[in-house]
């Protein structure tokens, strides 16, 4: 099994499940609060190291309360702390989280705090701890500037890079140029690529465009309905498990995090895909983010059993 870096932000997630999300303005009784570890990179982290991955999570925490928060998890979950990075004056960031409880659909503000303060030379200190890693997994959460460099230092020292583009903003040619890998969901392809992800068709021409600008491989994930992959070989819409959703906030997570730890074990894409699939698949019908990710054990069983 190869080593992943995953690169990317921690916030405390502040969950409320509500009857109905707010409308500007309104105050809504909720039913119920967790507060819990989360934050993009973190999720993602969490989702493959639990799937059995050699996952190195790279992030910057406060020194408060809340970094304890994800400290306080790595320990429980036995991840590596090592290259965790800190700011003396910026707070750890938190997401507050709205989930309908009908419909679980959710809205999210996101301050991202320390982790939107890497600088280029915390980037250049885990040159080597890249240099080991055959997978970079970033996402777009980190200020800009850092990701950029992360992205370019992994390419010139020969990593795959998979960019998962959440929260979507624009993304640089020179980032795109040299991707192993691009991961949108069906808005941020839409967003990025200006084409309606509506069709199989459509998710081809999108295909094309993110192959023109240099990316070689592309998953454009779909919800409920799965994933559409295309690689230079094959292009397909690969379905989703049929379960009941109970939560999907940061199925996305799931999904990433799954895909980098089959390919890190040397699973082809598409059975890379499946497995990420059914651990995402797993991670909907449970509450809240990195506290849904399911360990490998029973990814394999539902596997095995749908
Ligand atoms: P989020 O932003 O909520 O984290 P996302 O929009 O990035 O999610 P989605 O495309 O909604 O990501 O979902 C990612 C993957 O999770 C899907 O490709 C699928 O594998 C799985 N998934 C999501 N919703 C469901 C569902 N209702 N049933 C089964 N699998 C699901
Ligand atoms: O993808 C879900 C994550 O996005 C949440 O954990 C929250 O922290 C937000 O950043």
């Amino acid at each position: 099994m190869s080593k992943v870096t995953v690169f990317g932000s921690f916030v405390v997630d502040l969950m409320a499940r509500t009857p109905h999300l707010p409308v500007p303005g309104e105050t809504v009784k909720g039913g119920m609060f967790k507060m819990g570890p989360g934050g993009k990179g973190f999720n993602q982290c969490v989702a493959a190291h639990k799937a059995g991955a050699d996952a190195t999570m790279i992030t910057k925490l406060g020194r408060d309360t809340f970094a304890g928060v994800a400290l306080s998890a790595m320990d429980e979950l036995k991840m590596n702390k090592d290259r965790i990075l800190y700011s003396d004056d910026v707070e750890t960031g938190a997401a507050l989280i709205m989930v309908d409880e009908n419909s679980s659909q959710n809205e999210i503000v996101v301050v991202l705090g320390s982790c939107n303060t890497i600088t280029d030379a915390e980037v250049e200190s885990i040159a080597d701890q890249l240099e080991q890693s055959e997978y970079l997994l970033t996402q777009l959460e980190t200020n800009v500037s850092a990701t950029r460099k992360v992205i370019s230092l992994a390419k010139d020292l020969g990593v795959k890079v998979i960019l998962n583009t959440a929260p979507v903003q624009e993304v640089e040619d020179a980032i795109y140029n040299g991707l192993y890998m691009i991961t949108p969901n069906e808005v941020e392809a839409e967003i990025l690529t200006g084409i309606v992800i509506d069709s199989k068709e459509n998710a081809d021409k999108a295909a094309d465009w993110f192959f023109s600008k240099g990316v070689e491989n592309v998953i454009i994930t779909l919800g409920g309905r799965g994933v559409y992959v295309a690689t230079a070989e094959k292009r397909e819409i690969i379905p989703a498990y049929t379960v009941k959703a109970l939560d999907t906030t940061g199925a996305g997570d799931a999904f990433n995090g799954g895909l980098v730890a089959a390919l890190s074990e040397g699973k082809d894409i598409w059975q890379a895909v499946n497995f990420a699939n059914a651990l995402a698949a797993i991670s909907v019908q449970r509450l809240g983010t990195t506290p849904a990710m399911p360990w490998r054990e029973e990814i394999l069983d539902f596997m095995k059993n749908n």
